[in-house]
């Protein structure tokens, strides 16, 4: 609005109740699980209350702790994945507040939320979730900063520069994909008949690489598993071999060179990297077989 403040449709959460609020539960399946992750990593940074992110098929069977000053943060493209609504009823039952991000208008996840944020994404049609996906992110950004600027810890001048970058997002990636067709189509040609691939990252890089690790499986039948940068060693590094492609995200710069020391790891074991980082970054292509580069845009928006 003309003061600045971000004014989120369909929230009616008052200003005291978020200020009660001392825990955050985000719940959903597949992706959506996915994009509670990322928010994990964003709430907990720009709200400072502890956030955790569950399955909502486990989440429903294992009597999580909750009371009258826990906000739930349901996700779900159709509204309607059984086990993510009755995650939402359980949460209800104890008390939590319930906030939903939403895609089916009407649907019954939206119907039995206290408050519903649809993501407007249009009907999903491929099985593979992907504009939903993409719109679930803005929207857990959002939300991020709803909750920062009500408890008083964003300027509007920060907010404003954070909406910017949300409103510069769609213009960005539509750069990028028309920029790395071609070596999209030349890495693709390479790798088709891969049949393990891995991918690393930190932080959100980590939240986005088990969500492109999904995304493999689902349209290629290739095996693919998401690993923290920094867990690698304790055991999955044995399965890198000569050839075997690691996709390394790199776009976090406070952890660069933590994530550099990982990608040099399995560099070691003859691994073929494909690295994604953020204009600039030209030390990764030491250790990298191919880099693509994102263009540098605020950071929490990666
Ligand atoms: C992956 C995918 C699934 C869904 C999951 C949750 O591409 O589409 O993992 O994200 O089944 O579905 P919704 O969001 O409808 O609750």
């Amino acid at each position: 609005n003309e003061r600045g403040e971000i004014v989120l449709d369909g929230v009616t959460v008052t200003k005291e109740q978020l200020k009660k609020c001392n825990k955050i539960y985000i719940v959903g399946c597949g992706s959506a699980y996915h994009v509670g992750i990322v928010g994990k990593y964003i709430i907990e940074r720009m709200a400072r209350i502890p956030v955790e992110v569950d399955l909502a098929s486990e989440f429903r069977y294992r009597e999580p702790i909750i009371d009258e000053n826990t906000l739930m943060i349901i996700i779900s493209q159709s509204g309607e994945t059984a086990d993510t609504l009755a995650a939402l009823r359980e949460g209800k039952r104890c008390g939590a507040r319930i906030m939903s991000i939403v895609n089916v208008v009407g649907s019954s996840i939206a119907n039995e939320s206290d408050d519903v944020l649809y993501t407007w994404a249009g009907p999903e049609i491929a099985v593979a979730t992907t504009k939903a996906y993409s719109t679930q992110l803005s929207m857990i950004y959002l939300i991020a900063l709803y909750i920062s600027q009500t408890m008083g810890m964003l300027s509007a001048d920060l907010v404003a520069e954070h909406l910017e970058a949300v409103k510069s997002l769609p213009e960005l990636v539509d750069g990028v994909i028309k920029a790395t067709e071609p070596v999209m189509k030349k890495l693709a040609d390479e790798f088709k008949n891969i049949e393990h691939a891995y991918y690393l990252g930190r932080n959100v890089d980590y939240a986005v690489a088990m969500e492109a690790s999904l995304k493999l499986k689902e349209v290629s039948y290739v095996h693919s598993e998401a690993y923290a940068a920094g867990e690698l060693k304790h055991g999955t590094i044995s399965l890198i071999e000569p050839g075997t492609l690691v996709v390394a995200l790199n776009c976090c710069s406070h952890i660069y060179d933590k994530t550099i020391s990982n990608i040099e790891e399995v560099k070691s074991r003859g691994a073929k990297v494909l690295s994604i980082t953020t204009e600039g970054n030209t030390s990764i292509e030491k250790c990298s077989d191919y880099v693509i580069y994102l263009p540098a845009v605020d950071e929490l928006v990666l």
